[in-house]
Formats: structure tokens, C-alpha cells, sequence
């Protein structure tokens, strides 16, 4: 790639693309961020510069178009992330619907490369072995996420010791992961069963996926637009069953989006309940 000025008008045509692509929201004076995250693309793709580039995805090339969002997306996650949702779950939420009729489904919207969604898992696990007798009719924990890398990534549930540092405790270390290749450790299959991953935009509909009881919409709402944030809560109510538990992010709020939900305050942390229709 020759070292061709970035300009503002390719910047700008980016920006428009990828925020109708995937929701994301760069602003004002992200230059570094896109060349830093697209250089490598480029250098694969043999493209003589950013503008080349820029000016092939805008064109529609689905490749470079796919390449360039996958990119742009950041997909910074951990083991228990933020720890309270678990602590919830594992102290009263899960109790709740320990008794259904019908399979208890939770969803990991925007899971990344599943740390989220396993958690879940391995928090239901571990409330099961006191209680026996819960969840007789199962659980199923959908995991997704717009990066089909990172949905690949889930599926196979290999994490390298960088990954397993960051949160996992001891006693799920050693209960639920077993050795991987090359080093890393591999989720069991007890875990993994719980568990499926497919690859949704929360810019489409997800009324493919069904009902769910639980839904961690967590650390993604921070990139988009106030519409978009308000369009993604819409929608997620109307896949929440009434009663439906929803967790955001630490920094993420509904206020001003959404009077779908009523906040349930807890000491610490947060969460939403679905208000029946
Ligand atoms: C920072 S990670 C959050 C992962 C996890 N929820 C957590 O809190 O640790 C954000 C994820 O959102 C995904 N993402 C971004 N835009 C998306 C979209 N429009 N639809 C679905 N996922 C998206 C990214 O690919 C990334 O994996």
C-alpha cells in the first residue's frame, strides 16, 4: 500500500457505510482508528491505498465489504464480565425460572468470542449441581454476534492462556475446561451443549430466534446512534417474554430510549424487567 493521504471525503463515505452496515458510529476525527484497523485488510487484499479500498467497499465488493466491518468491530471481552450479572443469576434470577415448563432461553447478543454467553453457561452449571431437580426441561443459551469470526471462534471454545487470565476463577477453570491444542484450554462438552451460535446483525430482525426469559445486550449499544440504541430495545422487547430479564452493559442505560422495561436496582449493579403488555 503506497502512503496516499487518507482523505475527508473517503473518511466521510466510510463513516456513512459503516454505520448502515453495522450501526457503528465513528464521529469526528476517527482517521486513526480506520487506518489502523483497515491496514492489514488492505495489505491482504493488495490494495494500493486506503482510498482504493474505502472506494471498493462503498462500490458494494462483499468481500472487502464484510473484511471492513469485521475490522471495525472491537471485540474486547472477559470471563464474568463485570461480575454482579452472574452473582444475580446465580443468587436469585435463575431461581425464578428454575421450575418452568418449557426450556429456560437466554440470549448473548453481541457475544464476541463467547466468554459471555459460557458464563452463563457455566453459572447455570454450577446452580444446578445444588438443585438437581432445576431445570428439568432444559436450558438453551443463544449466543450471537455480527463477526462470523467470532461466531467461529465460539464454536470451537478453544482459549488461549491470555483469554483464560482474564476473569475465569479457579474452580471453573479447572471444572470446565479440559486441555485444548497447542496450549489452550478447550470449554467441555457439558458447557458447550448448552450452548449454539449463529452469526445476526442487530440491525435486522431477530424474530427468527424466538422468546427468551434472559437477554445480555452488553457493551455494544455504546457504538451506535440514539435511533439505532432505541430500534435495538424495541425489538429485543418484543423477543423478551413478559416478565423477561434484560442486563446492558455497566455504562449503558435505557433512559430516554425505551418505557419497555421497569429498572430493578440491586446492590451492585443493575437490571431490566420486561413490563407485561
Ligand atoms: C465489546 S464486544 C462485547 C462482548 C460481550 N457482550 C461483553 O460484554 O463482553 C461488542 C461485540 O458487538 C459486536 N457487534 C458490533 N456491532 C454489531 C451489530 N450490528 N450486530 C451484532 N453484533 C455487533 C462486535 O462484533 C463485538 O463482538
Amino acid at each position: 500500500m503506497t502512503d496516499i493521504e487518507f482523505d475527508q471525503n473517503h473518511y466521510i463515505s466510510f463513516s456513512h457505510f459503516l454505520e448502515k452496515a453495522c450501526g457503528i458510529v465513528l464521529g469526528d476525527n476517527k482517521q486513526y482508528l480506520v487506518r489502523s484497523r483497515l491496514t492489514p485488510i488492505i495489505k491482504q487484499f493488495k490494495c494500493v491505498s486506503i482510498n482504493v479500498f474505502i472506494d471498493s467497499v462503498v462500490k458494494g465488493n462483499l468481500q472487502h465489504k464484510t473484511a471492513a466491518v469485521e475490522a471495525m468491530t472491537t471485540n474486547e471481552t472477559l470471563w464474568f464480565r463485570d461480575d454482579y450479572p452472574f452473582r444475580l443469576l446465580e443468587n436469585s434470577i435463575l431461581n425464578q425460572f428454575s421450575n418452568k415448563k418449557t426450556a429456560m432461553r437466554v440470549w448473548s447478543a453481541a457475544c464476541s468470542s463467547g466468554q459471555e454467553a459460557y458464563s452463563i453457561a457455566m453459572t447455570t452449571l454450577n446452580f444446578k449441581k445444588q438443585r438437581p431437580n432445576a431445570f428439568c426441561a432444559g436450558v438453551e443459551i443463544v449466543g450471537t454476534d455480527i463477526s462470523q469470526e467470532m461466531i467461529q471462534r465460539c464454536r470451537i471454545a478453544e482459549y488461549d492462556q491470555l483469554a483464560i487470565s482474564r476473569g475465569l476463577p479457579k474452580q471453573f477453570k479447572s471444572d470446565f475446561f479440559e486441555p485444548g491444542n497447542n496450549g489452550n484450554l478447550r470449554i467441555k462438552s457439558q458447557v458447550r451443549a448448552l450452548a449454539n451460535f449463529r452469526s445476526i446483525n442487530l440491525l435486522d430482525s431477530y424474530s427468527s430466534l424466538g422468546k427468551f426469559d434472559i437477554i445480555f445486550c452488553r457493551n455494544v449499544l455504546i457504538y451506535f446512534s440514539h435511533e439505532v440504541k432505541r430500534q435495538i430495545l424495541q425489538k429485543i422487547a418484543a423477543c423478551l417474554q413478559d416478565d423477561g430479564i434484560l442486563f446492558l452493559g455497566a455504562s449503558e442505560s435505557i433512559s430516554g430510549l425505551t418505557d419497555k422495561f421497569v429498572m430493578v436496582r440491586c446492590n451492585p449493579g443493575l437490571y431490566y424487567i420486561k413490563k407485561p403488555i
